[in-house]
């Protein structure tokens, strides 16, 4: 009933596991294929090795999470041994989606020539993190350097999906998602983090040691479900809709709203691995008590008049 086509890739069900959230190591990627993903996302490989910001980098709050991990990484010539231990995942047969980054679109290319040679069944690019000392380059809010990174990086890569992971916090993240699409981007993500910051009053300090950070997590969910619902009219490609899924409710309102798959990070963090489980035979009931037996039946339903 769940089971997902994505970029000719076939998945058991539309989750996936976000980049950044358990992706540490590949043991964590594995149990978490184990314990129901259609999909996982590594933590983003950069060009060279960086140890992210100080603690405190992640908070929870009442409606979410705020983080300011800064895209730790032991670059991209240090990660030979991740790879070959994620080629466990072929026989559970759930896709690895591997995330890259970039200070610039060459170091984008630079990366991604490396990571392609290791066959992933996608790979991601985070054009869109907001907690770096580059924030205020963030790609993701330029449709025109969007599409060079997109298009750079699909030049190296060979037949392997790219998907370009948009920002929350650009002017028109739908005017940037179609960029990409015309530079060959094979599929977007709604999207990252937006940013924000929360301030402890008795400090007088901003909570996060790098002060500002990214809300994900409930409070992300109806600005990203706007970007998957305004993208899925702009574009033909598919979209990995994510922010805030916490249910099968959740989920259903981003498949409504045209997304193919359903990025699952916060709730991780928060609640384990279980929620992949969850979020599926909760999508699985509601569709059967409202007489659905396919999520195309569903998709974009929410655009009709
Ligand atoms: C602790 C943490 C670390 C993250 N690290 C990354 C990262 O390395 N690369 C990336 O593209 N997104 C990263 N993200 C963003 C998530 O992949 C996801 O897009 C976002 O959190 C929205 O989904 P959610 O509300 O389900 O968490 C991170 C998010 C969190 C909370």
């Amino acid at each position: 009933m769940l089971e997902t086509r994505f970029c000719d890739l076939e998945l058991r069900n539309p989750t996936r596991l976000c980049a950044g959230i358990m992706g540490v190591n590949a043991g964590q990627l594995i149990r978490v294929a184990r314990e129901g993903a259609g999909a996982v996302t590594m933590k983003s490989i950069g060009p060279r090795e960086r140890e992210g910001h100080k603690n405190p980098t992640v908070i929870e709050w009442e409606h979410g999470i705020l983080n300011a991990v800064g895209l730790p990484t032991p670059g991209y010539k240090n990660c030979d041994e991740e790879f070959e231990e994620l080629k466990e995942l072929k026989k559970l047969g759930v896709p690895l989606i591997a995330s890259i980054y970039g200070t610039r679109a060459e170091e984008f290319i630079e990366v991604a020539g490396y990571v392609a040679e290791k066959g992933p069944d996608a790979i991601e690019l985070d054009i869109s993190c907001p907690n770096t000392e580059w924030h205020d380059l963030q790609f993701a809010q330029d449709a025109e350097i969007s599409g060079k990174i997109v298009g750079g990086v699909k030049g190296v890569c060979g037949k392997i999906p790219v998907i370009a992971k948009l920002s929350p916090a650009a002017a028109s993240p739908a005017e940037v998602g179609k960029a990409c699409e015309e530079a060959g981007a094979d599929a977007l993500c709604a999207a990252n983090t937006m940013p924000g910051m929360l301030i402890n009053v008795d400090a007088r300090k901003p909570i996060l040691a790098f002060r500002k950070g990214g809300i994900s997590g409930p409070a992300l969910k109806p600005i990203n479900l706007k970007i998957t619902y305004d993208l899925y009219e702009k574009v033909q490609i598919p979209i990995i809709g994510e922010g805030g899924i916490t249910n099968g409710t959740d989920a259903l309102e981003y498949v409504m709203a045209g997304a193919t798959l359903c990025g699952i990070g916060s709730a991780v963090w928060k609640g384990g691995t279980g929620i992949f489980r969850t979020v599926c035979a909760e999508m699985e009931f509601w569709m059967k008590e409202n007489g659905y037996s396919k999520l195309e039946q569903l998709r974009g339903i929410a655009h009709e008049k």
